[in-house]
């Protein structure tokens, strides 16, 4: 049986380390001229992608290539799905080809589990309803640890997570990234947009977070997930931005280390009304960027049986 990335919690404090540190090394592979290294050859790796996603989907598939592992995409749209065909029923077929690692995204949550009781191929959770996204987790809470240069950990570190909580697995996931690492995460929400669990540090008055004494060395902003509200949760988006978004008099008034993030797809004029450019502590970009190195760490760690000494050195990749 396959080792799986399900969750940061299945993964731990130890296994985020490793990831971040294995994260390190991708990401000088990716600085090299030629950014590819034979360390995955022979493998094959399978995109399922059941929701929309830019970032994800082709970080993933660039970071397989990188390591020079075959991708497969499976397109929904055009599967025999549409026929009647089950997922698990899908899943075991694809399998039957021969794939080492399946990379999945779907509306359901616990899907990814699931296909993981269906398969000895490792499963990667891509995203799972509003439940779990592990690896967006890793790539955030490895872009602040590039950024501070803090290899070691985040304890002291104070991260506001701010808005559509209720709906975000980007929340849950990042949250349990940065807590893992030592963290203070505090949720600033409406009450509307908060889940139904406990956290220990929420907030109603994003003013009130950002005025105190210090600040916040990390404000994530969070996208309003409309999609998936099938109520109205805020009176109207423009009320939304007055009380929650990152406002140019917001901007203006964060602490000069405040580090600025968000996962994208970002609402522009909504929970981010100034241009993200303009911000020196936004890292929006490198949290992108990195999606790749982070991407390249999971699929390496799952999948490899070397040590990234013997097999992330310059070689033939085909
Ligand atoms: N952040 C994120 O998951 O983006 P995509 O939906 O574009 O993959």
């Amino acid at each position: 049986m396959s080792r799986s990335l399900l969750s940061i919690e299945e993964l731990g404090t130890a296994g985020v380390q490793r990831i971040l540190d294995l994260a390190d090394t991708m990401a000088e592979v990716n600085r090299r001229p030629n950014p590819k290294v034979p360390a995955l050859r022979g493998k094959t790796v399978c995109s399922v992608f059941f929701e929309d996603s830019t970032r994800t989907r082709l970080s993933f598939e660039t970071a397989a290539k990188r390591l020079s592992a075959d991708t497969m995409t499976f397109a929904v749209s055009q599967s025999s799905l549409n026929k009647g065909e089950s997922l698990r029923d899908t899943i075991e077929t694809i399998a039957a080809m021969g794939v080492d690692a399946f990379v999945i995204r779907h509306k359901s949550t616990g899907a990814p589990w699931l296909v993981d009781g269906w398969t000895n191929a490792a499963v990667i959770n891509a995203g799972d309803g509003w439940h779990s996204h592990p690896t967006q987790g890793l790539l955030d809470t490895y872009t602040v640890r590039t950024a501070l240069n803090r290899p070691d950990g985040f304890d002291g570190l104070r991260v506001a997570i701010v808005g559509d909580i209720k709906h975000s697995r980007v929340a849950r996931s990042t949250t349990a990234a940065f807590t893992a690492l030592g963290a203070d995460v505090t949720w600033v929400a409406p009450r509307t947009l908060l889940p139904p669990v406990v956290h220990e540090h929420v907030e109603n008055d994003i003013d009130a977070v950002l005025d105190r004494d210090g600040g916040v060395d990390v404000l994530y902003m969070l996208r309003m997930q409309q999609e998936r509200m099938n109520e109205a949760l805020v009176p109207n988006l423009r009320e939304y931005t007055a009380r929650f978004g990152l406002t140019p008099e917001r901007a203006a008034r964060l602490a000069p280390h405040t580090l600025v993030m968000h996962p994208g797809p970002m609402n522009r004029g909504v929970e981010v009304a100034v241009d993200p450019a303009e911000l020196p502590g936004a890292l929006i970009t490198q949290q992108v960027t990195n999606g790749i190195a982070v991407r390249m760490a999971v699929l390496f760690d799952l999948l490899s049986a070397e040590s990234p000494e013997q097999s992330l050195t310059e070689g033939p990749t085909t």
